[in-house]
């Protein structure tokens, strides 16, 4: 049904060492984006990386730099980002306050804007502006740490996400974040998301490559079903 996706894997850097994050790009250059984790001790009981360090992985990676922020105010900060040289930027539902002005703020700074929702989140309100955003990011886990166990309750939300894009004709992409793994790969993409992130299941294995091999595998088998 869903044969002509293709599906894009995303690593964390949240689980990669901070202080060897160049050794530790190099190691994810076969992935399609880095998914680089922002947060600010408010929005999300973590604090993680700002602007100068983002910049800088900006500088030394050849990936599209996938900025996820979990910050608050992020009308007011998001463009930072796109100034930096983020290929896109995820802001939060419960955190916006003009997600379309935002939007459009971003694609004028040549930056893809990506609509974000937390677990308890419903994405239904936001099917009437669906065609403002590149990509949804529907999270698996509470937002603020890596590690977390993948919630399987959120499959029913993208596949009805994907229904509605395919209704309105869109090519909205459908990224999904937390506890993704070759064990919830196949489930998640066979729910209707393209764009994987994963952490800790990266980094935390030994074989980085491989650990991104094994996902797109796993994923891709869904798409075989
Ligand atoms: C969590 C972050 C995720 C995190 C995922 O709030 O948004 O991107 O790194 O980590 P894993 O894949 O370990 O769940
Ligand atoms: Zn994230």
């Amino acid at each position: 049904m869903m044969s002509h996706m293709k599906i894009e894997i995303a690593p964390s850097i949240l689980s990669a060492d901070f202080c060897n994050l160049e050794r530790d790009l190099k190691a994810i250059d076969h992935a399609d984006l880095v998914h680089v984790d922002v947060m600010d001790h408010h929005f999300v009981p973590n604090l993680t990386i700002g602007e100068p360090v983002v910049q800088r992985i900006c500088e030394v990676t050849d990936l599209p730099v996938d900025v996820h922020l979990m910050i608050e105010d992020p009308d007011r900060w998001a463009p930072e980002y796109a100034k930096l040289g983020a290929a896109s930027v995820s802001f939060h539902m419960g955190a916006t306050h003009a997600p379309v002005r935002l939007a459009r703020q971003l694609h004028a700074m040549g930056c893809k804007a990506c609509f974000a929702v937390r677990p308890a989140e419903a994405v239904e309100p936001i099917f009437d502006i669906l065609s403002e955003f590149d990509m949804i990011l529907v999270m698996t886990v509470e937002p603020g740490f890596g590690g977390q166990k993948f919630l399987d309750n959120q499959m029913a939300k993208v596949r009805r996400l994907r229904d509605e894009i395919t209704k309105q004709g869109l090519d909205t992409k459908i990224q999904v974040d937390g506890g993704v793994s070759p064990a919830t790969a196949h489930i998640v993409a066979e729910a209707g998301a393209d764009v994987l992130v994963a952490g800790s299941a990266v980094y935390g294995a030994k074989d980085r490559a491989k650990a991104i091999d094994d996902i797109r595998a796993k994923a891709e088998d869904a798409y075989r079903d």
